[in-house]
């Protein structure tokens, strides 16, 4: 349905609209044209802020900072690495992130989802990017797949508590749940990157094909899935392996059986009498 079918006296009762798109999974108000706002230029007199039009009989909203959206990607990059390295524990990092504004999801988010599970655990997971239940709630793996996720551990005697430290590649939802853009990847990359480091887990496990590429430079995650490599947390080499992400075991449930294979190898990593 596009815009132009929503006005009109054939228009669908509003409340209906909107239930049938909550129904459908549509969480965001997008345009129907995509806008490039880093290329917009500042309006002249504004003082770079943007122009807000004020909806009949309301004041003007005050207008927000775009600190995020102003950072430019190079810039951003730097300043994460730097913030990233300044940090010496996980609290500092998260701190860190928090007050980071060189990554434009931050402004979209309502959260930062920073980390769950065990600190100290042997294993870190490392998934892709908070949905909506995680952005809502400020946890990792909380959703569908998140109990997925849970279940899979269960199935090789771990436990989320107490075995395993769990994060994304990005701390902040990508609107709609899109596919992050390489540039979100690169801004972010650094922090997760140190959490990994100062975590210092045994084994790192990517969960799906961005966190994959992104930590370990796979492509192509049904190829690579299962090897071993190793990965340098920059205080030492330890094991690392990619897996399946539940989201997509939960679409083609047939591929859980690749997963399992993934997790019995991962069993055998961690207990090699077992
Ligand atoms: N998918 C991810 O990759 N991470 C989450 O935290 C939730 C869903």
């Amino acid at each position: 349905m596009s815009l132009s079918d929503t006005v009109g006296p054939d228009a669908p009762d509003p409340y209906e609209l909107l239930s049938w798109y909550a129904e459908m999974g549509v969480t965001e108000a997008l345009d129907e044209t995509p806008r490039n706002h880093f290329a917009d230029p500042a309006p002249a007199g504004n003082n770079g802020q943007p122009r807000l039009r004020p909806l009949p009989g309301r004041p003007t909203p005050p207008a927000r900072p775009m600190a995020a959206a102003a950072t430019a990607p190079d810039d951003a990059t730097l300043s994460a690495k730097a913030l990233a390295r300044e940090a010496r524990t996980l609290d500092e990092l998260r701190t860190a992130l928090a007050g980071f504004e060189g990554c434009a999801l931050k402004a979209t988010a309502k959260n930062l989802v920073f980390a769950d599970g065990n600190p100290e655990g042997r294993v870190m997971m490392v998934g892709e990017a908070p949905g909506a239940d995680e952005d809502r709630i400020g946890l990792p793996f909380v959703g569908r797949s998140g109990q997925l996720l849970d279940r899979m551990l269960a199935a090789i005697g771990l436990s989320r508590k107490e075995d395993v430290y769990i994060a994304n590649l990005l701390p902040w939802r990508p609107p709609g749940n899109r596919t992050p853009t390489p540039q979100e990847v690169a801004i972010c990359l650094p922090f997760i990157q140190r959490q990994i480091e100062l975590a210092d887990p045994d084994i790192l496990v990517c969960v799906g094909g961005p966190s994959a590429q992104g930590l370990l430079g796979f492509t192509g995650i049904l190829r690579s899935r299962g090897k071993w490599v190793e990965y340098d947390t920059g205080a030492r080499r330890i094991q690392a392996i990619a897996t399946l992400h539940p989201a997509y075991l939960l679409r083609r449930p047939l591929d859980k059986r690749l997963a399992w294979r993934d997790l019995r190898s991962l069993k055998a990593a961690l207990d090699p009498k077992s």
